[in-house]
């Protein structure tokens, strides 16, 4: 338990942190790494070089201090990035590292105003942080071993077939080398695909959702082909122009929580951007194997038909639903979509299906913009589920 004294201190130092939060967590990657090297093997280098890793880290250590005393109320959010840590293999003997540098790095750009006693309760809330994550990731590390088929950390897996879906998209059948069963994951989970680039010193990190429903024999993953100059890019081109049939790449276990139950019969809509199709096919599809009565819409936007990925599986998915519908919105005009321009508040009150639940996919500029127009037309927060690829940034969803 905290004193009284370590919750106030905390919580009153909490506003001078945010100030200077990007600036700290900056600090604290660099001496983290220069003391850790081998952790650079976990972190995703291009996050760090755009600063997204910073902001998010920074992001959640102020909002679980701000939450000191009630830290149920973020529970949530520990969840979400429980499930990242998860894939990626963080374990309970990081976060005393990551707690010393952070307090180094507090230090070291406070200077004098970081005294003794703000550093202590500083020391005292990591701890309690850090205790919340490692008792959530403790939880979802038995789960895993303990569902059939599952394996901690990586396993070895060889890419069985390679095919091109768009000009930017292409899926990747992933096979277990040791031809185990796969574990089944829920629809719209991901995987960490981890890879070590020939030249590079550390492995690199990249999360992909499995692109279509599960079998036991193979995963799926669909890759949008990215910019080589983006340091994003790295692992997509990396897969796309140098990996071929018959090479190997490592998985993690499909974790997230961005699913959705199959056997539910409320209706759904499905609202993707882009690459972010991925994880909604795979609803898609499930629903269509496993609750074909239930009323299911998808929404797709795409800039324009070269760039569309499953075009025709798309539609011959929603043929197997009694009451499915499907709608393609191309942002080119001209082009023979169902709506021209971009996904907004008349769109979905003429496609979507208000009375049931939303999942969204996609850039964060058009997840936030849906989810405006979905609030806009009245469905409440509660209906909207939503996820983007990268570290967990603030949406602005009014
Ligand atoms: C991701 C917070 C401890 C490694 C994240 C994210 C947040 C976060 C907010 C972004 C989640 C997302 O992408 O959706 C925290 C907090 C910690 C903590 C508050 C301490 C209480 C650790 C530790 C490690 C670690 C001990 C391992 C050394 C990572 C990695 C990612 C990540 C590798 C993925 C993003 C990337 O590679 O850039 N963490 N974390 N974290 N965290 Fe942590």
């Amino acid at each position: 338990m905290l004193s009284q004294k370590t919750i106030d201190t905390v919580k009153a130092t909490v506003p001078v942190l945010e100030v200077k939060g990007v600036e700290i967590t900056t600090r604290f990657y660099a001496m983290l790494f220069e003391a850790h090297p081998e952790l650079l093997n976990i972190f995703n280098h291009a996050n760090q070089k755009q600063g997204r890793q910073q902001t998010a880290l920074a992001n959640t250590v102020y909002a679980a201090a701000v939450h000191i005393d009630q830290l149920e109320a973020i529970i949530p959010a520990v969840k979400k990035i429980a499930h990242k840590h998860r894939s990626l293999g963080v374990l309970p003997e990081h976060y005393p590292i990551v707690g010393e540098y952070l307090l180094k790095a507090i230090k070291d750009v406070l200077g004098d105003a970081a005294t003794d006693d703000i550093l202590n309760a500083w020391g005292e809330a990591y701890g309690v942080i850090a205790d919340a994550f490692i008792s959530i990731e403790k939880d979802m590390y038995d789960e895993a071993s303990s569902i059939e088929g599952g394996w901690e950390g990586f396993k070895d897996f060889t890419i069985a077939k390679k095919e091109k879906e768009s000009s930017l998209i292409t899926s990747f059948y992933l096979k277990p080398v040791d031809s185990e069963n796969l574990p089944e994951f829920m629809p719209g989970q991901y995987v960490t695909v981890r890879t070590q680039i020939p030249g590079d010193e550390y492995m690199l990190n990249r999360q992909y959702s499995l692109s279509t429903s599960y079998t036991p024999d193979y995963y799926r993953i669909s890759v949008k082909k990215e910019a080589e100059m983006d340091p994003n890019g790295r692992v997509s081109t990396f897969l796309h122009e140098e990996l071929t049939e018959g090479d190997t790449l490592e998985l993690s276990v499909p974790v997230g929580d961005f699913f959705c139950n199959i056997h539910e019969n409320q209706p759904l809509t499905l609202i993707s951007g882009g690459v972010g199709i991925t994880p909604m096919y795979t609803m898609l599809k499930s629903i269509a194997e496993k609750n074909t009565e239930r009323p299911v819409t998808f929404i797709h936007a795409a800039r324009n038909q070269d760039v569309r990925a499953f075009g025709e599986d798309v539609q011959e998915t929603v043929s197997k639903l009694t009451n499915g519908k499907s709608y393609i919105v191309y942002e080119q005009e001209g082009l023979d979509g169902d709506f021209t321009g971009f996904i907004n508040a008349e769109v979905l009150k003429q496609a979507a299906n208000l009375d049931g639940d939303f999942f969204v996919c996609g850039p964060v500029p058009f997840m936030e913009a849906v989810i405006q127009s979905l609030t806009a037309i009245g469905i409440p927060a509660e209906r909207i589920n939503f996820e983007f690829f990268g570290p967990a940034m603030a949406i602005k969803t009014e």
